[in-house]
């Protein structure tokens, strides 16, 4: 069976990436991930906070008191530049690459165009395949215009693209006003992947200590549909990979994900939930599937159900949805 697909232009064994998450932030764990089938991980994520908070701890100790970069540098305390959040990032690249076969994949999380962005580079020299891009802004201004957000998203991907010569993927969420036309511009500005979507942190309210809260709720294959939507209308649209993340939990809901028009799948809560080993699982269900469906290979059926091949379009629309809504009975 011939499982193999390309993901912005990285060749994978299979479709199953493990997304950023606990379960790609220690070597260890990403070993496990390897052995049990993962073909690509997306490093947990370093954040625009973590770099920019090094970045001025450095500026601090370096021109505190002194005129001279250099002479300031010997006085730098050696156990500080060895504990760098960012270069134990960079270290932990270096020893995933050094040991595992599998395309790794960076993260890096921001928002504002600081010098967060320059840190791309160095993720590319310390060898990561590719960088995946996590803009989470949360626009609370009421004053703030959709196209300055977009812009926003815009200007980062542009600065970081100047930055490497690797593929970049973002992980979009799913909350523009036009995710189609938002998708355009990212693919027009660079962008070499879409990782459809991100699951953000949730909002609660601790009844008991009368607060706000965020949560993380792990996801189940219910969570898939926007997924499968927008891969389906994006499917061949643009001359970028798909990747659908977000429900990925079983061997079905790969099917589904390729059949819409994804080039792979991440999948996180369901290997949190099942553990490694679940990954071997869901390879063996898939490949059982496609034998009993007389499939030979995943390129045969990526895009057979999407918008542009489904016999029924309306799925994705707007056109079916009264009818479904007034037909429901209780
Ligand atoms: C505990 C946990 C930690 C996560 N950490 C990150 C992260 O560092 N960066 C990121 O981009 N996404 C992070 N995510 C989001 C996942 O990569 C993924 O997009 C999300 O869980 C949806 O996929 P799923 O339905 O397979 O869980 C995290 C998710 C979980 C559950």
């Amino acid at each position: 069976m011939d499982l193999t697909t390309t993901y912005m232009g990285l060749k994978l064994k299979n479709p199953i990436i493990v997304g950023a998450s606990p379960l790609t932030s220690t070597f260890e764990s990403i070993l496990e991930l390897e052995k049990n089938g993962a073909a690509a991980v997306v490093l947990h994520s370093i954040f625009e906070e973590q770099i920019n908070h090094e970045i001025g701890e450095i500026d601090h100790f370096l021109f505190k008191g002194s005129e001279s970069y250099a002479e300031s540098l010997g006085y730098f305390p050696e156990v500080v530049l060895s504990n760098l959040e960012s270069d134990a990032y960079l270290d932990e690249i270096r020893r995933v690459k050094e040991n595992l076969s599998i395309p790794v994949i960076a993260s890096l999380n921001g928002v504002s165009k600081g010098g967060w962005i320059k840190y791309a580079k160095k993720l590319q020299e310390a060898g990561a395949d590719a960088l995946e891009l996590n803009i989470t802004y949360i626009p609370t201004d009421i004053n703030t215009d959709a196209r300055d957000v977009e812009q926003l998203y815009l200007d980062a991907l542009q600065a970081v693209k100047e930055n490497v010569t690797i593929p970049v993927a973002v992980k979009m969420n799913a909350y523009f006003s036009a995710p189609a036309q938002m998708a355009k511009r990212l693919s027009d500005t660079g962008a070499d992947g879409l990782v459809l979507y991100d699951r953000p942190v949730h909002v609660d309210i601790d009844l008991e200590n009368l607060n706000s809260v965020q949560v993380i709720n792990k996801s189940s294959s219910k969570d898939l549909s926007e997924t499968l939507r927008w891969s389906a209308i994006l499917y061949n649209r643009l001359p970028l990979s798909l990747c659908a993340s977000t429900g990925v939990h079983t061997h079905e809901d790969i099917l589904k994900a390729m059949m819409s028009g994804a080039d792979a799948v991440q999948m996180v809560s369901a290997i949190l939930e099942h553990g490694h080993s679940y990954i071997a699982t869901v390879l063996e269900n898939l490949i059982a599937w496609m034998e009993e469906k007389e499939y030979i290979s995943i390129e045969q059926m990526k895009g057979s159900i999407s918008l542009a091949h489904t016999s029924n379009p309306a799925a994705y629309q707007r056109a079916n949805y009264m009818r479904i809504l007034t037909d429901y009975r209780f």
